[in-house]
Parts: structure tokens; sequence; C-alpha cells
């Protein structure tokens, strides 16, 4: 990273329990960078999101889908200055999981992306691709509401297609920690620093 440039912004994105956690803390002690994450459940559109995904309650699929993008726009200027400071953020789960999600229930993909059109685009998004069936029996999969089998794999479908269309590096998640690490350190290093120009584009416009 050059000193005069704004900082880099890195997305891990993948279904729940593929190590996307881990990875954010990881990548972000290696790169001295920011941590965020989406739902950032601390605001009080983020604590209505957290309700809904722990079952305490129940929301219209069109809105909730909503309240996940409103909780992006929060943090839309914040993302900003971070970077035009020069610091660096990485992202655990960007708007790629509100079309992911939210299209698995049967949303049009077109009208999810529309939500988020516009927001601060990543320059890099890692993939971290494993099939739920492998996943499932991580940690306390089955705890919130989109953690069952059938709807992952739905899910899973939609960040296939994503990843072709908006040219997202796939790592297998199925690797120990160690080496998931080491595979997106060396796609982050590769990263043609070229095509890194100080204006931060805008998602899907
Ligand atoms: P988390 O497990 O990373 O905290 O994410 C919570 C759940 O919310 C996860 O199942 C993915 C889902 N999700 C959406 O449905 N839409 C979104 O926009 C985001 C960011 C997450
Ligand atoms: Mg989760």
């Amino acid at each position: 990273m050059k000193n005069n440039q704004r900082g880099l912004f890195i997305v891990l994105e993948g279904l729940d329990k593929c190590g996307k956690s881990t990875q954010t803390d990881l990548l972000c002690e290696a790169l001295e960078a920011k941590k965020m994450q989406f739902p950032d459940r601390s605001t009080s559109m983020g604590m209505i999101i957290s309700d809904y995904l722990k079952g305490k309650r129940d929301i219209d699929d069109q809105v909730i889908h909503l309240l996940f993008s409103a909780n992006r726009w929060e943090t839309k200027n914040k993302i900003i200055e971070t970077l035009e400071k020069g610091i660096n953020i990485v992202c655990d789960r960007y708007a790629y999981s509100g079309v992911a999600f939210s299209s698995a229930k049967g949303l049009s993909i077109n009208w999810c992306k529309q939500c988020d059109s516009g927001l601060p685009k990543p320059d890099i998004v890692i993939y971290l691709r494993a099939p739920i069936k492998q996943l499932k029996d991580r940690g306390d999969f089955g705890a919130e509401r989109y953690e069952k089998q059938e709807f992952q794999s739905k899910v899973q479908e939609v960040f296939d297609k994503m990843a072709q269309e908006e040219q997202f590096n796939i790592i297998n998640a199925l690797q120990t920690k160690e080496e998931v690490f080491s595979s997106i350190m060396e796609l982050v290093n590769d990263y043609n620093q070229n095509i890194h120009t100080n204006t931060i584009e805008q998602l899907w416009i």
C-alpha cells in the first residue's frame, strides 16, 4: 500500500460457518485494518435485525431486506472517511450477502441489488466457498434463522452466480484455518496496485 493512497476495501463473503469472522480478524491484524461487519448489530437498526435473526420477531421479507441495506447505508460515510484517511477496511459480509440471502427467499435479484446501488464498491471480494453439507457440523450451526441446510444451499447458488458476474476471488473454505489465511494473503499481496485508484467507486451503478 503506497502512503499517499486511500485504504483498500476488502470484503469477505460466504455461507454461515465458512470461517469469515476468523479470517476477518486475522486479516485485520495483518493489514492493520479497521474491522467492519454487516449486519452491524450495535446500531438501533442492527438490534432489530439481530432480534429477527434470533427468531425473537418476525419481519416481512422486503422490510428486513431494506433494514439490512439501511444498516449499510448508515455506515457509508464512515467507510468513505476511513478509506480516505488511508486506512484499510476488512469487512465481514456486505451487500452480496443481502442479495444472496434475500433472493434465496424468492425476492428478485435486481430489486435486491437496487437497494444497495451507490454504496462504496469494495476493491477485493473474497468468497470463502464450501458446501453447506460440510459446514453444518461446525460450531452452533442452526442457532439463527437462516442456518438451515436447504436454505443455505439456495444461498450458495446465488453466491456462485454472483462470483462469476462480480469477479469474486474464490477460496476453498474447507482448507485449514492457516491454509485459508495464506491463500487470502497471497491474493491480497498480488492485488494489482495499478488498478487501485484514489477514486472510491460506487456499487451497482
Ligand atoms: P452473521 O452470521 O455474519 O452475523 O450474519 C447474520 C445473518 O444475516 C447471516 O445468516 C446472513 C444474513 N444476512 C442477510 O440476510 N442480509 C444481509 O444483508 C447480511 C449482511 C446478512
Ligand atoms: Mg451467522
